[in-house]
């Protein structure tokens, strides 16, 4: 059974490979986008090296001179998605849109050097400075003022897209006048219900607007753009990937570069404590405008194990709460607390599970010692995945596939999840 899904899985990565990077699925996503690249990679891993170091490599061959690597990557145009290069105008070649995503890769690529032999060993140092440039973009660019959380610019760099976590800033974001009229694709593909409504897009697409007008300049996107957030899936991923980093450039004998990753990785462990909402009893997003904290538990923030973010205390906290979300509903791990009000079962990242966060959250478990929970959040996975197929995201609730179909990062999570490899290192 797990054998023949693998094949399907596997199936699907191929069937969704352009040729040196994978798309997320047919149609809906028809570019290569980050941290589904780096997850892809992922995948590839277990049952083709050579491929899946090409998916990291040209990710990282189209990322900026500055450092950053986009969210999505333009190589075909694709008239059927939107919003494309020419809504963007980034001006660099490939197109891309104009800021991140969460940074997985580093990790992604310790994950296949400590699996792998010499050969990885060398691709990886080869990647090194550019996973460190990577890095010390997001560290400047998205902490200019150096407090040690991190901002993100538009709800798409946290790849939670729609996530209640942003309806604060949302709010507070003023739709241009000048938008004009516009044609989304996405509910073309896929039933409006399980998407972000209008009003969410016209807020995306000013943040657009405002990056486009002043030539993608990061300072001034962080200073004074529409949308300033702090993200804990953000902040915890780049904190476990600079542990990461930290672990690659020991392995391949980069000395020079570790005090600057060290230091990073304090002074993200220090910026996590503000992200600490004393009335939720838990790690949540923040409004950096404002002060003002998101009220809720989501899956993002469950990744405080897997950075290892907080004291132990919290850590303890956060899984208490989480033993008490995995018993509200049939499959566990949902992107926003099935109490709190924004919660819908159907709607993206306002309640459905997603395998790729489920993924780091049980990892980083496990390597905790909360091994019950890392259980059932892995064994859920596996069974969504059987019972409704590599869909996008699920709803926790029914168990139903919701989004586009023969996703591959869920294929991909389903080759990590079910290989020996990874049952033997959780355990
Ligand atoms: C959606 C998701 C984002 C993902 C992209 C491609 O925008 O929210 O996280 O990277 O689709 O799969």
């Amino acid at each position: 059974m797990t054998r023949s899904l693998d094949d399907q899985a596997l199936e699907i990565l191929r069937a969704n490979d352009r040729g040196g990077y994978t798309v997320p699925t047919a149609r809906l996503y028809p570019y290569q986008w980050n941290w589904d690249s780096a997850f892809a990679a992922l995948g590839f891993s277990f049952v083709d090296r050579d491929r899946a170091w090409a998916e990291i490599e040209t990710l990282f061959d189209a990322q900026w001179p500055d450092g950053m690597v986009p969210h999505i990557i333009f190589r075909r145009n694709d008239p059927d998605y939107f919003p494309g290069p020419d809504i963007w105008q980034t001006n660099v070649d490939p197109p891309t849109s104009g800021h991140s995503q969460p940074p997985v890769a580093s990790s992604i690529v310790y994950e296949m050097v400590e699996r792998g032999d010499a050969s990885d060993l060398a691709r990886a140092h080869a990647l090194l400075p550019k996973l460190i440039a990577y890095h010390r973009w997001f560290h400047t660019a998205r902490d200019h003022q150096g407090t040690g959380v991190l901002g993100i610019v538009h709800p798409w760099e946290s790849g939670r897209d729609n996530c209640p976590d942003w309806d604060l800033g949302m709010d507070r974001i003023e739709i241009a006048d000048d938008l004009g009229p516009y044609q989304r694709r996405d509910i073309g593909h896929v039933d409006p219900a399980e998407r972000p409504q209008p009003a969410q897009y016209d807020r995306y697409l000013t943040i657009i607007k405002f990056g486009r007008e002043c030539g993608w300049n990061h300072a001034e996107l962080a200073r004074n753009g529409p949308f300033w957030m702090a993200d804990p899936g953000i902040q915890f991923i780049l904190m476990r990937a600079d542990r990461d980093l930290l672990r690659l450039a020991q392995a391949v004998g980069e000395t020079a570069a570790i005090p600057e990753i060290e230091a990073w990785i304090a002074h993200l462990e220090d910026g996590c404590q503000q992200l600490w909402n004393p009335d939720a009893g838990a790690f949540c997003a923040k409004d950096l405008r404002t002060g003002t904290f998101s009220p809720c538990l989501t899956n993002a923030a469950m990744l405080a194990h897997y950075a290892g973010a907080g004291t132990e205390g919290q850590r303890q906290r956060m899984a208490e709460t989480a033993r008490r979300v995995v018993d509200d509903v049939a499959f566990a791990f949902p992107s926003w607390d099935p109490r709190g009000s924004a919660f819908e079962s159907r709607r993206y990242w306002r309640g459905p599970i997603w395998a790729v966060v489920n993924y780091m959250i049980q990892k980083g478990l496990a390597e905790h010692g909360e091994t019950r929970l890392a259980d059932r959040i892995k064994t859920d996975t596996l069974a969504l995945i059987a019972r409704s197929g590599f869909c996008e995201y699920f709803d926790p609730l029914t168990g139903d596939g919701l989004g586009g179909r023969d996703f591959t990062w869920t294929a991909a999570i389903h080759i990590a999840l079910s290989s020996d490899a990874t049952t033997a290192r959780a355990a």
